[in-house]
């Protein structure tokens, strides 16, 4: 196996080469990176997080972008970021707004979104869901409101070291986090959040957490 940035292998992934998440304190199996959930049009199931979206939308991490898409198609003012440039391009194929950005650049419009959004798992970006929602209040106006995918009730907090395997490629240890419903409300009042609703629809989880009182 050879090396490669996270940002390779990720593309290849999103072009289409099959690849694997490896957990390398080995919690979990290696499983499938379901990109093709990611690269699809977005649908019915979607909306338990579209729903949720309030005003000008950051798409944190938006992958292929089939959110950003539909939030624009909704009407949204909304912004795509996410560090893989072929996920901007894909993005941006589909008639939607993307920036390559990491999270915690410097971003358009900081302090003035309406909605950040963190889907498919997102909250696990950087492998610190408090310093995660911290930086999106920041981004946040104060009427602002995270729109966060979770895992189901019962999962709690679970924080490893990750590879992504696609061929013969393997790319760099990176942190990531799963966040389940229950450990959400203990995360966002740590981060200056409280969870104002909880949706649930076709086994997937979604928590809105708008500023603390
Ligand atoms: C689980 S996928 C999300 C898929 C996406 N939500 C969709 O609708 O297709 C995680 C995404 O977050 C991006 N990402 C990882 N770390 C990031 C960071 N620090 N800032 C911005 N994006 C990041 C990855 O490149 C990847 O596209």
């Amino acid at each position: 196996m050879t090396e490669a940035t996270f940002t390779t292998v990720f593309a290849r992934a999103l072009r289409g080469h099959p690849c694997q998440v490896v957990e390398v304190d080995g919690y979990d199996e290696p499983r499938l990176l379901p990109v093709s959930d990611w690269a699809r049009a977005a649908d019915h199931a979607d909306h338990l997080l579209l729903d949720r979206c309030v005003g000008a939308t950051l798409d944190i991490g938006c992958g292929p972008g089939r959110l950003s898409e539909r939030l624009a198609d909704l009407g949204h003012v909304v912004l795509g970021i996410d560090v893989v440039p072929e996920a901007v391009a894909q993005t941006v194929g589909r008639g939607a707004t993307a920036l390559r950005r990491n999270v915690f650049d410097v971003l358009p419009g900081e302090g003035r979104w309406r909605t950040a959004l963190l889907a498919d798992g997102n909250i696990g970006i950087g492998g610190d869901p408090v310093t995660l929602l911290r930086r999106a209040r920041e981004l946040l106006d104060p009427r602002g409101r995270v729109v966060v995918e979770v895992a189901p009730p019962g999962t709690g907090l679970r924080t490893t070291w990750a590879v992504l395997t696609c061929g013969e490629e393997r790319s760099r240890p990176f942190r990531w986090s799963v966040v389940g419903l229950d450990a959400m409300p203990a995360l966002a009042a740590e981060a200056g959040l409280q969870e104002a609703s909880t949706h649930q629809a076709g086994g997937r989880w979604c928590s809105v957490l708008e500023e603390g009182r």
